[in-house]
């Protein structure tokens, strides 16, 4: 069984692993969400915040919010409990629900939540909302330090295997190694430490969306020859879109919903096919307003592990 540790290059795993020893989890049910009403893109914190001449790109907020609406209204016709936050005046960023927190459940099943450290300081008053929504929602919030200096952004680099107890952690411009190095034991798991090489790719959730347990949508040029000797040895088959769909259309910021389908931007018909053909039923949404801001579908959500009725059940491990 992996330890319940840090993994950095490929040779640490033995080849043939059965991820099968891992303890199983559960997919989630229930998605969480943050209206855009005040959405915008008011500085560049990422490279894709700016047109060719380095302006700041002009949101369409009613447009914005017509494209959530038909997120939400997709995530609900999937058979997903919606939970929604309102958004803040003030924090443009604050609907990429994926990146102020990271929920799981410990072994033993309580619903516990690491709270983020957002790298840019625009971002940083973000977190005491979710949190706030994580205590009215019987969450612990796990005391968990970053350092001085250091950041943690949430889900946006750390995504789960699709079916084990398994985490992939994104380093680079917005995870501080320090922090990826404390979470196989804040979390007992183990972790895959996959560095990040390049700034339009600057979340983990922009580059790998791992779709089942042999296969994994990837843009192999955003990782560290150490990270693709890891997840070489994880998922025996890497789909690779087309560049200009990963680096413009943020095809590896797809959502997969097990046994439901992919979701993502209307912009990339080659990963459309890619996945068609690899047997995965596809639903294309538009994010052109909140792709001005750098994010797309995984981006706007977070998967909350329990159910609507309240926790679900324990994971059998
Ligand atoms: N403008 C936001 C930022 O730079 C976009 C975040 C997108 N989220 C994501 N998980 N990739 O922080």
């Amino acid at each position: 069984m992996l330890e319940e540790i840090l993994y950095s290059r490929g040779v640490e795993i033995p080849s043939g692993y059965p991820l099968s020893q891992l303890p199983v989890r559960e997919s989630e049910a229930t998605v969480l969400l943050c209206t855009p009403k005040y959405f915008d893109v008011s500085s560049a914190i990422n490279p894709h915040m700016v047109d060719d001449q380095g302006r700041l790109n002009v949101v369409d907020r009613v447009l914005a919010q017509k494209q959530w609406d038909s997120l939400a209204g997709l995530l609900s016709d999937l058979g997903l409990h919606v939970e929604v936050i309102e958004g803040e005046p003030g924090l443009p960023d604050m609907v990429f629900a994926a990146n102020q927190s990271f929920p799981f459940r410990r072994k033993t099943g309580e619903l516990c939540v690491l709270q983020s450290v957002m790298r840019a300081p625009e971002r940083r008053a973000e977190v005491e909302f979710y949190r706030a929504w994580y205590v009215d929602h019987g969450f612990e919030v796990v005391d968990f330090p970053v350092p001085q200096g250091a950041s943690f952004e949430g889900m946006g680099d750390l995504l789960w295997h699709p079916s084990r107890r398994l985490l992939f952690a994104g380093v680079g411009p917005r995870t501080s190694r320090v922090v990826v190095e404390a979470l196989p034991q804040a979390l007992s798991m183990p972790v895959l430490a996959l560095e990040l090489m390049d700034p339009k790719f600057y979340h983990l959730d922009t580059a790998l969306v791992p779709l089942d347990d042999e296969r994994v949508l990837i843009h192999p040029p955003a990782f560290s020859a150490d990270a693709l000797s890891l997840l070489e040895r994880i998922f025996p088959k890497f789909l690779i879109p087309p560049v200009e769909e990963a680096q413009r259309g943020f095809a590896c910021n797809a959502l997969c919903l097990p046994g439901k389908g992919v979701i993502l931007d209307q912009s990339c018909p080659g990963t459309v096919n890619l996945l068609e053909n690899a047997g995965f039923r596809t639903y294309v949404v538009d994010t052109s307003e909140f792709k001005k801001s750098g994010g797309s579908v995984f981006c706007l959500k977070m998967m909350l592990p329990m159910d609507e009725f309240g926790p679900a059940e324990n994971p059998s491990e």
